[in-house]
């Protein structure tokens, strides 16, 4: 690769000139829209060993300036090549999204005036940026607070754990100084055998341990037991346990299943419990006023977890944390300094109401592209994405397959009438060889399963027909 000319040599490295920087911004433009019009063409899976890459990586040694041109070029081509295409129609994957171009517009923005959101002095358009558009998501969910408080997360396993956080803290308001050790037990909480389990690393990293999780059964249709909830925090009480919050995961992982989330609110008020819905992927429902009632139940949670950079398609990291408990969550992260600006009379500042620090902008991008395509374009799009996981549903069933959940959310999972997990892995692995669809195996409540989730909204029928084809072809 080429040392940098003189050209970019000559001047600051880091700002290049004015012709440099703007034929640079071209050459990223036309490299995305490159990528983005033979997409389809590539390999949806890339097929590469660690040593190819390190070995390609061995060529920078930083040691001299490269040609800046060359260094995109050459990051794009391993973007190009060595990574899984989210971006592909015929990605039917784990809600990893197709980047909303407005979406990508929004970071580049971000990434280019680089507010700082730790003080809302520091970042005022992009503080309220986020809190007019958290107000938004708050009204669509129906969660009270007028604008809901919450902020912008790096996804959902932050935006969990925060749940968990501020849970902990209103029940037990000794432990933000004294800890664990100093309440009259062990705090547990409950979340389905199907949820997420981001949960196992969330109770390890708040000390409680991985045991304090109550993974509770589901029932047939793959939703939280309710009965089974309730006898376990009977059993954990008598056992000197301490119950403090109940997780409704509203569109499993897995399955796309929703827990019966007015029973959980039902049973967490009366145990006085907690109640936190993950609602990850499925809260995009809440943007169409026909699958909004899916989400029936979610108004009433202590708060929720909604990830943009799922089914709101934008770029990663964007996750939400919404919750009526402004006080709750300052209690959380209550912390001030000398060195940080003085707070703002009627603003918070985000350091000290959530688990970061310094933070990115996350929530202009979502800005601009909900601006721009309406709250009834991502109606369209989510409400389309489903009718397809409705019609996958039906061809898989015409072409002889079993489904196996019951979900209105567009994520299928079916198997053979008879086929064990060995088998399901050979048919994916051959999928994923002819590079034209991406699916994964999972295991639903002990079931070995294949999984399609239509979350792209690049996919059209079309693709639908090359998945179900390279499916038949890959079990005969
Ligand atoms: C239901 C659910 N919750 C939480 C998460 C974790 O989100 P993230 O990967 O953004 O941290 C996921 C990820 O797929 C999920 O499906």
């Amino acid at each position: 690769m080429k040392r940098a000319t003189a050209e970019a040599g000559e001047r600051n490295v880091f700002e290049l000139g004015t012709e440099a920087r703007r034929r640079l911004f071209a050459q990223v433009i036309d490299l995305i829209e490159e990528h983005n019009a033979g997409v389809r063409d590539l390999p949806a899976t890339p097929d590469v060993a660690p040593e190819t890459v390190r070995r390609h990586l061995e060529r920078y040694d930083f040691a001299d300036a490269l040609e800046p041109g060359q260094v995109l070029d050459d990051a794009a081509a391993m973007l190009r090549d060595w990574i899984v295409h989210t971006t592909h129609p015929g990605y039917f994957g784990l809600f990893n999204p197709n980047p909303a171009v407005m979406g990508v517009l929004g970071d580049l923005l971000t990434a280019a005036f680089n507010p700082q959101l730790a003080a809302w002095s520091h970042a005022p358009a992009a503080a309220e940026i986020e809190r007019h558009v958290l107000g938004f998501l708050g009204r669509r969910l129906g969660l009270p607070g007028e604008p809901v408080a919450g902020h912008f997360t790096s996804g959902g396993a932050e935006a969990n754990l925060t749940g968990v956080l501020l849970a902990l803290t209103r029940a037990y308001p000794r432990i933000g100084e004294d800890g664990i050790a100093a309440l009259p037990g062990h705090p547990v909480f409950y979340a389905s055998a199907e949820s997420h389990l981001a949960w196992l690393k969330i109770a390890h990293m708040c000390g409680l341990g991985r045991r304090a999780v109550r993974l509770v059964p589901v029932t047939n249709d793959l939703r939280m037991d309710t009965r089974a909830l309730t006898a376990l925090i009977a059993a954990d009480r008598e056992q000197g346990l301490l119950p403090f919050l109940v997780v409704g995961t509203a569109g499993t992982t897995s399955a796309g299943v929703i827990d019966p989330l007015v029973d959980l609110a039902d049973i967490a008020a009366a145990e006085r419990l907690r109640f936190h819905v993950d609602a990850a992927w499925a809260g995009a429902a809440a943007l169409s006023d026909r699958l909004r009632p899916v989400l029936d139940g979610i108004e009433r949670a202590d708060s929720v977890t909604l990830d943009a950079h799922k089914w709101l398609s934008m770029p990663m990291g964007a996750g939400t944390f919404l919750t009526p408990d402004a006080e709750g969550l300052l209690e959380t992260f209550r912390i001030s300094t000398a060195y940080m600006p003085a707070e703002i009379p009627g603003a918070v500042d985000p350091y000290a109401a959530s688990a970061q620090w310094s933070r990115r902008a996350i929530g202009l991008k979502l800005f601009v592209a909900l601006a721009a395509a309406g709250r009834t374009g991502y109606a369209q799009m989510i409400e389309h994405q489903a009718g397809l996981g409705d019609e996958l549903r039906r061809r898989l069933l015409d072409t002889g397959w079993r489904i196996l959940n019951d979900t209105p959310l567009p994520v299928v999972c079916f198997s053979e009438p008879t086929s064990d997990a060995a088998r399901l892995r050979t048919i994916c692995d051959r999928v994923l060889s002819t590079g034209r669809a991406w699916i994964s195996v999972t295991t639903i409540a002990g079931t070995p399963a294949l999984r399609a989730c239509v979350t792209n909204f690049a996919t059209t029928e079309a693709d639908l027909d090359t998945l179900v084809a390279e499916l038949d072809l890959a079990r005969s």
